[in-house]
């Protein structure tokens, strides 16, 4: 099925993807010490088993267009920083959307298309949920800044 033959290709990209991101949310929850432990080891190992799940999903999918999932996993990265951690794990789900975006544009099977719709959001809840714990979402400023501009405007 040559149609879907680049469609193929950038979903292999995801698998190896997901796998890397199993395999690194595991390392990371075993690298957990200290109060951070309790508070990061259950997140971590729901991300390692989701990305499993992922890895399963879009490999049963390569299957079905016509195509063999590779069974390919990319650079761990590791820390024993929580943040350094978060991190490479926001790195890891940002380019999953990226990957899963590039395949939705590729793709020409109506019903892949939007399941990879569908995936985007998942992956992008990722992305969201860890730049919010990384602190890295301004809101506090930008709030705090519109409520001087409203007092200025009321004076
Ligand atoms: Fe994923
Ligand atoms: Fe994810």
């Amino acid at each position: 099925m040559p149609e879907h033959d680049e469609l193929i290709s950038v979903l292999n990209e995801a698998v190896a993807l997901e796998y890397t991101a199993a395999i690194q949310y595991n390392q990371h929850s075993m690298l957990l010490t200290g109060r951070d432990r309790r508070l990061f080891e259950d997140m971590f190992k729901e991300h390692s088993r989701e990305s499993l799940d992922h890895a399963k999903i879009w490999g049963d999918r390569i299957v079905y267009l016509g195509g063999v999932p590779k069974a390919e996993i990319g650079r761990i990265q590791q820390s024993t920083n929580l943040t350094e951690m978060l991190e490479m794990d926001w790195e890891v789900e940002k380019k999953a959307v990226e990957i899963y975006s590039r395949a939705r544009k590729v793709c020409k099977h109506e019903a892949t298309g939007y399941m990879l719709e569908n995936h985007i959001l998942d992956e992008d809840k990722d992305v969201e949920e860890l730049q919010k714990l990384l602190g890295k979402v301004r809101i506090a400023e930008n709030a705090a800044s519109a409520e001087k501009k409203v007092a200025g405007a009321r004076r």
